[in-house]
């Protein structure tokens, strides 16, 4: 019966006929020997994909991917939700350990010599495949929309505002505003469920049937040099005393990625669920926003360099980094492929690792964030603090400590989000601007609890005064009063 139902389907599928040779392709004899151990990273980077692609589906279907809610959703998964902790401790440590496994295939495949001739291509798909895991990584980070992940991407949105010319706009289309708003969680959540992995499924199928057609490299060795002019007819033969991808490279994958998958398992039980920190609040600006750990580095960096070449490293140096990567096999594609005889190649291994881990160390440390114009704090225009009493003076200082300017425009600079402040006094009157102020609403944060009513009295006095001299401050209808 069993076999009458599968020979059904086989002879209108054609399974067996097409991965039967796939799985049967012969792969050079080093894959079964003790070097055969350093084949699975690929595989397990793989696995740790597939642990993503569930757990994130079933993240998806309690998350809620807007501003005034994600917050509330995560910490339902994390209290109420049965096993939601785990969902989200699960995805975040197999996240990680997908960065990290990624690295490890790569660092392996360099000093293996792997990406040389014919294999350019499956490398550079592998570059693609990094930065895609990274932007994941990123865009992920900026859905626990806790107040890091609020203030990471307002360093995010910082330094890309610093391309000259499209600076604006890009920061805008990111963003879906001017400011971090309830658009720009719509927009991550687009890119890390729609965007992004569309891309990586692509790209892997791509790496994927690089891997196949052009198979995999041969264990390196001391003095055997790659020739683009001779290496097919090499490989060929190489291939004639090969062995069948299954069964023992298959099983060695396969053990290797049910171990990293227990691990991961293991680990996120013992680590659990990162955040959410604290709900985001545009109004508090912890003094250290910080991004997760794949970008703790790149942060470092700017906290140590000196602020004049902070815009040529936020936007020469990801560039720089990326174009060396795509350039490798471009570089070096044939000769010497053992890291006994390519000193250099071990070497800017070692050198590239130990920065990356000092300045990630710095990075987890320094006190540093770039100037973010968008929400400025910038001081209150001096036109609109002449012949003001002390206290309207202490209310400007006020709107500048909270950052009121993060959505309101002054002077013609600030944010976007609410309407500029300019002539407010006419439009409000002293009760509705207190309202405003302690309510806030329509958007508009409430700063009840983190004004003192002294300083809520300054504020108000200083509103009161902004308006066009020759216009009258506003009157409530029903009792006259100002
Ligand atoms: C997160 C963005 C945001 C921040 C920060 C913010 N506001 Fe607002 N504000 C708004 C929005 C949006 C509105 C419009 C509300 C509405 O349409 O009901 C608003 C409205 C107002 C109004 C009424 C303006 C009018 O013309 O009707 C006042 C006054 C005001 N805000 C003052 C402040 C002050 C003072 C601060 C700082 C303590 C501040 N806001 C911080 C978003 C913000």
């Amino acid at each position: 019966m069993l076999r009458r139902i599968t020979n059904w389907f086989e002879s209108r599928l054609n399974l067996a006929e097409t991965l039967g040779p796939l799985l049967r392709h012969p792969v050079p004899c080093g894959l079964v020997g003790k070097g055969g151990w350093f084949y699975v990273f690929g595989s397990m980077t793989m696995s740790l994909l597939g642990i993503q692609i569930l757990t994130g589906i079933c993240l998806a279907l309690v998350y809620v991917p807007a501003a005034d809610n994600a917050y509330t959703s995560l910490e339902a998964l994390n209290y109420d939700v049965y096993m939601g902790w785990y969902l989200r401790a699960l995805h975040n440590t197999a996240g990680s350990g997908m960065v990290i496994m990624a690295i490890v295939h790569m660092v392996q495949v360099f000093l293996w010599g792997a990406f040389k001739y014919p294999r350019e291509l499956t490398w550079l798909a592998g570059v693609v495949l990094l930065l895609l895991t990274l932007g994941m990584a990123f865009s992920g980070q900026v859905l626990r929309w806790d107040a890091d992940a609020y203030w990471g991407t307002g360093v995010g949105a910082a330094m890309m505002g610093r391309v000259p010319v499209i600076g604006p706009a890009l920061v805008h289309l990111l963003l879906g505003g001017p400011v971090i708003g309830a658009d720009t969680l719509s927009r991550f959540f687009a890119l890390h469920v729609f965007i992004i992995p569309g891309m990586l499924l692509a790209v892997l199928g791509l790496h994927l049937y690089l891997v196949v057609k052009r198979g995999v490299s041969t264990v390196p060795e001391e003095g055997k040099l790659v020739d683009p002019k001779t290496e097919d007819a090499k490989y060929e033969q190489e291939l004639k005393n090969g062995v069948p991808f299954y069964p023992e490279p298959f099983w060695r994958d396969s053990f290797a990625s049910a171990l990293i998958v227990i691990v991961v398992l293991g680990l996120a039980a013992i680590l659990g669920p990162a955040g959410p920190s604290a709900p985001p609040d545009p109004a508090l600006i912890p003094a250290n926003p910080r991004p997760d750990w794949p970008f703790l580095w790149l942060f470092g960096l700017l906290s140590l360099a000196p602020p004049e070449a902070e815009t040529a490293i936020i936007l020469g140096l990801p560039v720089v980094l990326v174009g060396v990567l795509f350039l490798v096999p471009f570089i070096a594609n044939r000769g010497e492929r053992h890291p006994r005889r390519r000193p250099v190649a071990v070497l800017s291994v070692i050198v590239i690792f130990l920065v990356l881990g000092v300045l990630s160390w710095y990075g987890a440390k320094a006190p540093w964030s770039p100037h973010m114009e968008a929400w400025s704090g910038d001081p209150v225009p001096e036109k609109y603090l002449k012949g003001r009493s002390p206290l309207q003076l202490q209310g400007a200082v006020v709107l500048q400590n909270k950052n009121c300017r993060n959505c309101h425009a002054l002077g013609g600079l600030g944010g976007e989000r609410g309407p500029a402040l300019d002539g407010v006094a006419v439009r409000q009157t002293r009760d509705q601007l207190v309202r405003q102020v302690i309510q806030g609403g329509g958007n508009m944060p409430a700063y009840g609890k983190q004004l003192r009513p002294a300083e809520v009295d300054a504020l108000v006095d200083f509103l009161s005064t902004l308006r066009p001299a020759d216009e009258q401050v506003a009157r409530d209808p029903t009792s006259g009063k100002r």
